[in-house]
Parts: C-alpha cells; sequence; structure tokens
C-alpha cells in the first residue's frame, strides 16, 4: 500500500525551481557579490528592501528582512511581549506560532473562528478583561483552517487594536496563492496604525531560501532588528539577493501563476473527495493556500485517530496541536474532531486515497 502524507503544509517538490535559484544566485553575485558576501545589511538585502517598500508603499526602515518569517515572529515575541502578557490567536491557529509566543513568555488564548474569521464579540470580552500584547491571525487562507478573515471583520479588527491599543499581526504566506475569486484587502490597507505585517518567500519560490520580513512602524522595526542582531549578527544575503533577482526578472510572477495552475486541481481534488467520503463533515472549502480543513461529526469514530491511521500508512497531524488554551468559559473539545488536510504537496489522485481512507478509519 502507498504511504500517503496529509501532514505536510509544505510546496510540491516538483514546484521547487532549482534551475532558476542557480541562475539567480551566479548573477547577483557577480553584480553585487561584495555586499552579498559580506556582514551587514541586517535590515536586508538593500535592492529586497527597496522592492518591498514599493509593494507595500511604505519607506524602507518600515522593512525588516529575517531569515523566515517564523524567526520575524520570534523577534517581534521577543520584543513585545513582558512577564505576565497574554498573546491572543485564531483558534485553531498555526501550531508553530502559538509554540513560539509561548516561549518567549506569553499565556497564549484561543478565539475561536468562524467562517468568515474570529467571534469578534468573544474577542471583545477578552479585551475587556485583558488587553493582550498582541493578536496573531492569518488572514487568507489561514493555516490550518483554510478560512479567510471577510472584509467587515479585518474593518473590525483594525478598530478594535485602535481602540484597545494593541498590535495586530497579520501573517499573510499564503495571500498569493489564491485560486479563485477577488483579494481582500490587508488590514494594513485599512489602518496600518497598529499593524504588523508578515510574510515569506517560502510558499512563492522555496522555504529552504529562509527569506522572511515584516511591515510594520519605523520605531518598532528598529527594535525588532536590535534583537535580530544580538542573535543572528548577519542575515543570509545570498538567498535575499536571489529573490530580489527573481522578483527583478519577472520570474516571481511566472513561478506564482504555475503554482496556482498546480495547486488548484489539488484543491479541487480535495473538495470533491470530502464531499465523496466524507459528506458528513462541517467544511468551508477555501478559494486558495495551502490547507482545507474539517471537522467530524461528533458520532464518528475519532479516539486515536493519528495512530490508527499509521496503521493503514496515512499520515495525519495531531489536530489538537493547532489549539491555543481555550478562553475562559469556553468549550474547546471540537479540537478533538478538527483534521488539518494539506493539499499541495501530493497528487490529485494521492488526495482522494488518502480521504478515503481517513473516511474507512473514521466511520
Ligand atoms: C501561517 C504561517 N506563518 C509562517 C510560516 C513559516 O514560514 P517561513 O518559512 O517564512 O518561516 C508558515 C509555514 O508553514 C505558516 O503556515
Amino acid at each position: 500500500m502507498e504511504a500517503i502524507a496529509l501532514t505536510r503544509g509544505v510546496p510540491a517538490e516538483e514546484a521547487l525551481p532549482a534551475a532558476k535559484i542557480g541562475e539567480a544566485l551566479e548573477a547577483a553575485l557577480q553584480k553585487n557579490g561584495p555586499v552579498i558576501l559580506q556582514y551587514g545589511n541586517i535590515g536586508g538585502y538593500p535592492p529586497l528592501r527597496q522592492y518591498l517598500a514599493e509593494q507595500y508603499k511604505v519607506n524602507p526602515n518600515e522593512i525588516l528582512i529575517g531569515n523566515g518569517s517564523l524567526h520575524l515572529q520570534d523577534l517581534f515575541a521577543g520584543t513585545v511581549i513582558k512577564p505576565g502578557d497574554t498573546v491572543l490567536t485564531e483558534q485553531p491557529s498555526y501550531d508553530r506560532a502559538i509554540k513560539t509566543f509561548r516561549r518567549r513568555g506569553a499565556k497564549v488564548y484561543g478565539v475561536p473562528m468562524e467562517a468568515d474569521g474570529l467571534n469578534l464579540a468573544l474577542l471583545e470580552e477578552e479585551l475587556k478583561r485583558q488587553v493582550p500584547a498582541f493578536l496573531y491571525i492569518v488572514p487568507d487562507f489561514q493555516n490550518p483552517a483554510g478560512l479567510s478573515t471577510s472584509y467587515e471583520k479585518r474593518k473590525a479588527l483594525v478598530e478594535l487594536a485602535d481602540k484597545y491599543n494593541f498590535w495586530i499581526i497579520e501573517d499573510v504566506p499564503y495571500r498569493n496563492l489564491r485560486y479563485r475569486g477577488e483579494a481582500i484587502p490587508l488590514l494594513r490597507e485599512i489602518n496600518p496604525a497598529h499593524i504588523v505585517t508578515m510574510s515569506s518567500f517560502s510558499k512563492l519560490i522555496s522555504p529552504a531560501l529562509r527569506v522572511g520580513y515584516m511591515v510594520a512602524p519605523a520605531d518598532l522595526i528598529a527594535r525588532v532588528t536590535r534583537l535580530a542582531e544580538e542573535t543572528i549578527l548577519s542575515p543570509v544575503l545570498p538567498t535575499q539577493a536571489v529573490v530580489a533577482e527573481f522578483v527583478q526578472r519577472g520570474w516571481l510572477d511566472e513561478n506564482i501563476a504555475s503554482l496556482k495552475a498546480l495547486y488548484e486541481p489539488r484543491l479541487d481534488a480535495m473538495i470533491a473527495a470530502i464531499r465523496k467520503y466524507l459528506p458528513d463533515v462541517t467544511f468551508t472549502p477555501p478559494d486558495g493556500g495551502f490547507f482545507v480543513s474539517i471537522v467530524l461529526p461528533e458520532t464518528a469514530n475519532y479516539a486515536n485517530l493519528v495512530e490508527r491511521a499509521q496503521a493503514v500508512k496515512l499520515a495525519l497531524t495531531d489536530g489538537k496541536t493547532f489549539f491555543a488554551d481555550p478562553l475562559p468559559g469556553q468549550d474547546d473539545t471540537v479540537k478533538d474532531r478538527f483534521v488539518r488536510l494539506p493539499f499541495c504537496a501530493i497528487t490529485p489522485a494521492q488526495i482522494e486515497e488518502g480521504v478515503r481512507r481517513l473516511a474507512e478509519l473514521v466511520k
């Protein structure tokens, strides 16, 4: 029986542009070798910083480029979290972000998600109890749930951040992988005052380049940059230069177009397989990104699911890892029935077979 991994939120191997990365590195070194190979430019490779500043319509000193966006989440958390602070996330949320914020000393609470974003009534109730150091959200094609935050909720979140005075991280690594429908404005496009935007080229070119970035007010960028310098001394400029070269050559747009062509049929295969084999689950089909998620019905056989799946060569992630502590009084037992289903790194045939095996297990 073929092993199938419904665990990995990674790009498809066949989509990694090895030859172009080689060519881009060579060209960048020819042009700017002494800068790229030297210590310095802790804020990022200047041409890439300039490009991102233009994209986001900010000054280059409002951009910090780091070794992936998880690295920047860690540095941001290390800069702003004080003893006793709370951090709020969506419930469910990106498991590594939850762990990172806890490791930096925060108590992390999850605010339940609805199909169009956070439950705002529960969020505001919590804000009245305690204002967090920050709220972390993934508004476009969320990891793990695949959900997106509506424009109305983005507007309301920006207003709440203003009213209660806290930061919101909008983490948008999947934003450009929209397979259909219209883009919804970023929170920063509504009002940037309390917004830290993070993203990366991991899903658009290659994760191993480790090029991610944050966009925030210059004084906050300066504080996070100090911690970056103290911990990594100098960023990985060669891979940042590869990204800059990709952009200048028009290869980024080309790459995004070919990723969409590869991934959209996989999303369709996942949606079709869920409808066919798991007609009783609750799920919201996304318009982009890497993930569909489902909530199994209470009557499903979900006990020890991850272990039982191994016996039929199906790898699943334990849904509980995506859940932070529940807000006071909130029941979070849904975490036992939550299953994340990444669809980009496997073929439509593997997707169908994987979901078929899953459906057999939960009967
Ligand atoms: C929502 C989210 N943020 C951040 C990351 C980490 O990205 P990077 O490779 O830029 O560190 C991921 C990776 O899966 C992710 O899903």
